[in-house]
């Protein structure tokens, strides 16, 4: 063998050592090819010893080569060696943990409804056995459905009860979701029973019970002689079966341009039981329910005659319903990202209103 061959037949044997050595996933295994290939009787263990063949002048060079070519067969039997150490060790660590990576993967639930969504979901089914209909209306208004249609006219003091976003095509970020009665009454005509859930926007100052971005359920029924014990009677029903546990109702007057007479409906506070805490700003009732008798200037923008007709309106603050619900103290918490699951959402059997 010239010095060349000698070459190409170390090379050969490296690549024959690195595919052995990938393959051999075994301590003896890989000892066994250490003598094989080192050994004094093996390939290049023998051409150690095959050196005095050559002339005198090339001896020192097929020495270098040689040696050369040992030294890295070692290294990389030993550096094979060092790692099923330590695989065998991770694997130690893992039987001792008693985990085992090769079972299939548990699919852990992230996170759930958001407890808005869930009330709103409850609300929807209580409502639907009542035989209304859940409708959604544009988030982005115009003026004539958020105020004018609802009796609430461009020079009207009532304007300034709701700090509204302006938007430069002249339209509004709807500040309730009242502007939902009108579409519908339009779209239906009367005998109408219909409920509104969906987000409304108010330019306010965030603290723990004020969010520029929060939720109502606009809710509407007209027909023939309708009067507020028809009212009353669905606010109960309603509050108690979404709440799952009798609600006591307080009703004081209340003022909105849109009804006639107008109320306001509390329910007493379940954080506290009605002792008094931060969130019934210590009065044991909370506000739920403002609502009243449509006024008849309403039901004429909504085409109805109200010589005829006549029904209840109302608009259940649902934000600060799930914050009752679900014993959420501070409203940003909703926006907070909390991916802690409040209620299954198979239990809640989904959405009514995108199911439409
Ligand atoms: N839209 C009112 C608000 O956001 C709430 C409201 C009050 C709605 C009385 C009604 C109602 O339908 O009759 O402040």
């Amino acid at each position: 063998m010239n010095l060349d061959q000698l070459n190409d037949r170390i090379a050969v044997i490296e690549i024959e050592v690195a595919a052995a050595l990938r393959e051999n996933g075994t301590v003896d295994s890989i000892r066994r090819l250490d003598t094989a290939v080192l050994g004094k009787e093996s390939s290049l263990g023998s051409m150690i010893a095959g050196v005095k063949e050559y002339p005198p002048d090339q001896r020192g060079a097929v020495g270098k080569l040689v040696n050369a070519a040992k030294a890295r067969v070692k290294a990389a039997i030993e550096r094979r060696l060092a790692e099923l150490a330590s695989a065998d060790s991770a694997a130690d660590a893992q039987a001792a943990s008693g985990f085992d990576p090769t079972l299939p993967g548990t699919a852990e639930p992230m996170g759930s409804v958001h407890p808005v969504t869930a009330v709103q979901w409850e609300v929807e089914r209580s409502f639907e056995r009542l035989g209304f209909t859940v409708e959604a209306g544009p988030e982005m208004e115009t003026e004539y459905f958020n105020f004018e249609a609802l009796n609430i006219p461009a020079t009207h003091p009532a304007r300034d009860m709701q700090d509204t976003f302006w938007l430069t095509n002249g339209k509004l970020l709807r500040t309730q979701t009242s502007p939902v009665q009108i579409r519908a009454m339009l779209k239906f005509g009367a005998p109408l029973r219909v409920i509104a859930p969906g987000r409304c926007f108010r330019y306010e100052t965030i603290d723990a019970s004020h969010e520029n971005t929060f939720h109502q359920v606009e809710g509407l029924l007209i027909d023939r002689d309708i009067g507020i014990p028809h009212l009353l009677a669905l606010a109960r029903t309603l509050l108690s079966d979404v709440m799952k546990r009798d609600v006591e109702l307080r009703v004081r007057p209340g003022y909105f341009p849109f009804v006639e007479p107008g109320l306001e409906i509390d329910m007493n506070c379940r954080i506290c039981d009605g002792r008094g805490c931060p969130t019934c700003k210590h009065s044991g009732w909370v506000e739920v329910l403002p609502c009243g008798m449509v006024h008849p200037n309403v039901l004429v923008a909504g085409k109805i005659d109200p010589e005829e007709f006549s029904g209840f309106a109302f608009g259940l603050g649902l934000t600060r319903l799930a914050m009752m619900k679900y014993g959420i103290r501070d409203i940003r918490v909703l926006n907070a990202g909390d991916l802690r699951p409040i209620v299954s959402p198979r239990r809640l059997g989904g959405p009514i209103l995108a199911s439409r």
